[in-house]
């Protein structure tokens, strides 16, 4: 499967951050390399960003020619070998130098153009390891390496001049197998050992169905999953076991600021079908399946015993307020005070309907 296919740069972005990590037991190291070029300026944006899992952890740009850390265990990496970042800024040059040849080989990049190049290696919980780099322009499959008999290939004609270009250097695509083989799955090793706390995180959701009444007599049921780790969720509405995906509204797969992730989905149904729905979770950190309906809810033990004590604090408070609505009333003997007062009934259904709305 092509990893930089078809569309924009950011459906590339994403099927890059997904494919990291494709089927979740696998973790990823992945450089991104992005050159965008315009025909007006000389010099080409550079940049390139590096991620474990889809974790953002280190960057370089054109601009400061400076590979600098993005996330704080990434910083651990420095004690161990002090030159890290130096090495990460060498690289990065690298790269940079290497996508100006790129675009210079290649003459019908004239216009305003976008190249990328990725490199990723994989390693999966049960030890098996991948590793495959490739680039595409203006977010198209140009050429990707064949990892196994050192030689690229290109996706489009233009291509075949940097073909036969990288396949006579045998120095580049073996250094290039080298790195994606033993290097990158090295770094990977460490990165997901420093980042342990946050990468190896395992979180089951936490899911929950509500119900809203709509005007139009149709109710809506939110599903919501929240406290999850790692990201990759599979949440559904089924109707008698079947996925309804064209009646539901998803929110996103959004970050908490404890770094575990939450999202929600809902459905508008007729009330009287609503014993048939299901919201369907699938997540990596679950035994099983969850299947969850709406259920009507049970006043617990405790929240009765609010509910007493709601009303008693209502009967007292309006007993008090009775009384010092009598008081004021015969000392003032004036009607004004006592008609602002509320009474003994009006507090009471207040506290009792408060009550309820905290249940
Ligand atoms: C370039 O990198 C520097 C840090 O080295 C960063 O502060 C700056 O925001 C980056 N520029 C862009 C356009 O990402
Ligand atoms: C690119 O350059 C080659 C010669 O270097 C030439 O044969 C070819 O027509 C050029 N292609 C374009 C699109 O300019
Ligand atoms: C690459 O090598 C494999 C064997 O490892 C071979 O079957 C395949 O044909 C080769 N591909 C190319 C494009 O040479």
């Amino acid at each position: 499967m092509s990893r930089l296919g078809r569309g924009s740069l950011l459906l590339v972005a994403a099927a890059f951050l997904l494919g990291g990590c494709s089927g979740s037991s696998w973790h990823s190291l992945c450089y991104l390399c992005t050159m965008i070029g315009e025909p007006d300026q000389n010099v080409p944006d550079f940049f390139a960003s590096g991620y474990v899992d889809d974790e953002l952890v280190g960057h370089y740009n054109s601009t400061t020619r400076r590979a600098v850390p993005r996330v704080a265990w990434v910083r651990k990496v420095e004690k161990e070998n002090p030159h890290f970042w130096d090495w990460n800024t060498h690289t990065g040059i690298y790269h940079e130098l290497k996508m100006k040849a790129l675009q210079d080989l290649d003459n019908h990049s004239k216009g305003s153009h976008i190249w990328q190049s990725m490199y990723c290696c994989e390693l999966s919980t049960d030890g098996r390891k991948r590793g495959f780099s490739q680039v595409a322009y203006n977010g198209e499959d140009y050429i990707s390496f064949d990892k196994e008999n050192l030689t690229w290939t290109a996706a489009v004609v233009p291509a075949q001049v940097t073909k036969r270009k990288w396949d006579a250097d045998l120095v580049y695509s073996k250094s290039l197998k080298s790195f994606l083989e033993e290097a990158c799955i090295d770094w990977l090793q460490k990165g997901l050992d420093y980042g342990r706390e946050s990468l190896l995180r395992r979180e089951p959701p936490v899911v929950t169905v509500s119900r809203k009444v709509g005007s139009d007599g149709l109710e809506t049921l939110v599903c919501r999953a929240h406290g999850f780790f790692p990201k990759e969720i599979d949440a559904t509405w089924r109707k008698d076991g079947e996925i309804w995906e064209q009646e539901t509204f998803r929110g996103g797969v959004v970050p908490n600021s404890d770094g575990t992730y939450y999202t929600w989905l809902s459905i508008k149904i007729h009330p009287e079908d609503r014993d048939f729905y299901r919201c369907h979770v699938e997540h990596n950190v679950l035994p099983e399946p969850l299947d969850l309906d709406w259920k009507v809810p049970v006043i617990s033990v405790t929240s009765k015993m609010g509910l007493i004590v709601g009303v008693l604090v209502g009967v007292v408070a309006g007993l008090l307020a009775a009384g010092v609505t009598f008081y004021f009333w015969k000392r003032r003997s004036g009607y004004q005070a006592a008609r602002k007062a509320p009474s003994v009934s009006d507090q009471l259904s207040s506290e009792v309907g408060s009550a309820q709305e905290n249940l």
